[in-house]
């Protein structure tokens, strides 16, 4: 193993994502389980750049859940010692040629096992990975190409993209990444569920009412919506972060925790998915507000926005799984910008002999599961309960699992655990193309229609809870949203 190393070049290293994710996990990574000896960190990008400017930005980007550790300064010197720069173009294969001859120093003949991180704009990919296959390992080691969405807008330049990709990468050296495959409390979902007698059982529709999958963030696009605008939260946020929560919460056991077994149940699920039909979506705008005195801007204030936008940043939609497991069980999802906190959630209704007793008439003898992914990961069981006293009152409370309190170690970043897996080959938390493919089918048709049709977003206010259509779309499925809280 100490013959053989390991480089990871972040093509795109001026980039945000590159500053705020990439950068500070290779670092947690390199404090807590590092294991190759030999290492090596590549910025590429455009601008110019010395090594030692790159360090000096690196440097200040390793503000992360690490940097309070002792002798955490001399980790980051010798993890700094391990960064280089390549400037260059990324259509340019001469310059992947000359990074490809630093490579190779670095290397100094071990075995090179190579991990490209693509954190580039979508209109420069196809380019950028051919020239990564020019600079491919070569002899026996490995070279794998982490991508990042937007995995195209639609099935046709999805398609398109996995076309191209593989003319240049087999799919087993491709790594789609979804973050939120990464994150600590989706990653428990699957033990939570096959690891508990209790819950499998209850796991399908005989049991459960609905499915309610939940993201709010409480800023709006601010700064990005150039990009944010060409896709609109029904691609930025449902197609792939909610309905991959989805399919894992969805799927029927696979045969092992093996990437392939796990990555055929979600496909089968998602496959059995009716596309998303118009009437079961409502799309949301947010508008300025003034709330204490401040003034929050509307989306299409934001200056990378184009005048009188269209684009959904919120959007509500309801999801059916046509299997024996979930006929009929509505899979409500609701995402939003300029709201507030996250949620996912499944509730059911099992028959109660208590009824006549709750103090409110809603949602009576319903149990609810909540799995809450951030902030402030939690799993809170919510059980009828009497309330104590000589009459017979009962109420709802929790039984809950807070992270905070229950475990002193912090949460790994999502991108931790999605690098360590990348590097150690371990595919089951990146998008096959298959479910890439099966989830741009239910989302292609009505994203069309509300394009073609200009559809008119409902506007809310900037800080609110969405505008009032994602009520009425859930009361149609006999739903009252779990995040009123
Ligand atoms: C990204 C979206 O994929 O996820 C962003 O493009 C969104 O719009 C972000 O803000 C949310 O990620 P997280 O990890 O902060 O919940």
């Amino acid at each position: 193993k100490d013959e053989s190393t390991v480089s990871i070049t972040v093509v795109g290293a001026s980039g945000d994502l590159a500053k705020k994710k990439i950068f500070p996990a290779l670092f947690a990574l390199y404090y807590e389980v590092i294991w190759w000896q030999h290492f090596t960190i590549f910025g590429y990008a455009r601008s110019k750049m010395t090594d030692a400017e790159l360090r000096n930005m690196v440097s200040k980007t390793l503000a992360c859940r690490i940097d309070k550790r002792e002798n955490c300064g001399e980790k980051i010197d010798q993890f700094l010692k391990r960064c280089f720069y390549h400037s260059g173009q990324y259509d340019s294969q001469e310059n992947f040629a000359e990074l490809d001859k630093k490579l190779k120093e670095q290397e100094g003949g071990r075995v090179s096992n190579r991990l490209f991180y693509l954190s580039i704009p979508p209109n420069i990919f196809i380019d950028a990975v051919k020239c990564t296959s020019s600079s491919a390992s070569s002899g026996i080691g490995w070279t794998r190409v982490i991508v990042e969405k937007p995995f195209g807008r639609d099935s046709d330049s999805s398609a398109a993209l996995t076309k191209a990709l593989k003319q240049y990468l087999e799919e087993d050296q491709i790594f789609r990444i979804d973050h939120y495959l990464g994150k600590e409390l989706v990653e428990n979902l699957s033990v939570l569920r096959f690891s508990n007698l209790i819950f499998e059982p209850l796991w399908s529709r005989q049991y459960i009412r609905n499915v309610q999958l939940i993201f709010s963030e409480d800023f709006g696009t601010e700064g990005r919506g150039g990009y944010f605008d060409n896709y609109g939260i029904l691609r930025d946020i449902m197609q792939n972060h909610l309905l991959q929560i989805l399919a894992l919460f969805a799927m029927e056991t696979p045969v092992s925790l093996d990437a392939e077994d796990i990555r055929n149940e979600k496909v089968k699920v998602l496959r059995s998915m009716r596309p998303l039909q118009l009437e079961d979506v409502v799309v949301g705008q947010y508008k300025s507000h003034t709330k204490g005195g401040v003034a929050y801007p509307a989306y299409i204030d934001d200056n990378t926005v184009p005048k009188g936008s269209l684009t959904p940043t919120f959007a509500a939609a309801a999801l059916f799984i046509d299997n024996a497991r979930w006929d009929g069980v509505p899979f409500l999802m609701k995402a939003g910008k300029a709201l507030h906190k996250k949620r996912v959630q499944f509730r059911h209704v099992p028959g109660n002999l208590y009824n006549q007793n709750f103090e409110t008439d809603l949602d009576q003898a319903t149990n609810e599961l909540i799995i809450r992914v951030q902030p402030d990961e939690a799993i809170d069981l919510k059980i009828n309960n009497k309330v104590p006293g000589l009459g017979m009152r009962l109420d709802h409370s929790n039984l809950n699992l807070h992270y905070a309190a229950r475990y002193s170690k912090e949460i790994p970043d999502a991108y931790e655990r999605l690098l360590l897996d990348a590097i150690e080959g371990e595919r089951r938390l990146f998008i096959r193309s298959d479910e890439l493919d099966a989830a741009w089918a239910l989302f292609t048709p009505v994203l069309k229609e509300l394009e073609e049709k200009n559809i008119i977003p409902e506007y809310y206010p900037y800080g609110s809870r969405g505008p009032v259509g994602a009520h009425y779309l859930a009361a149609r499925y006999n739903v009252r949203w779990g995040d009123l809280g």
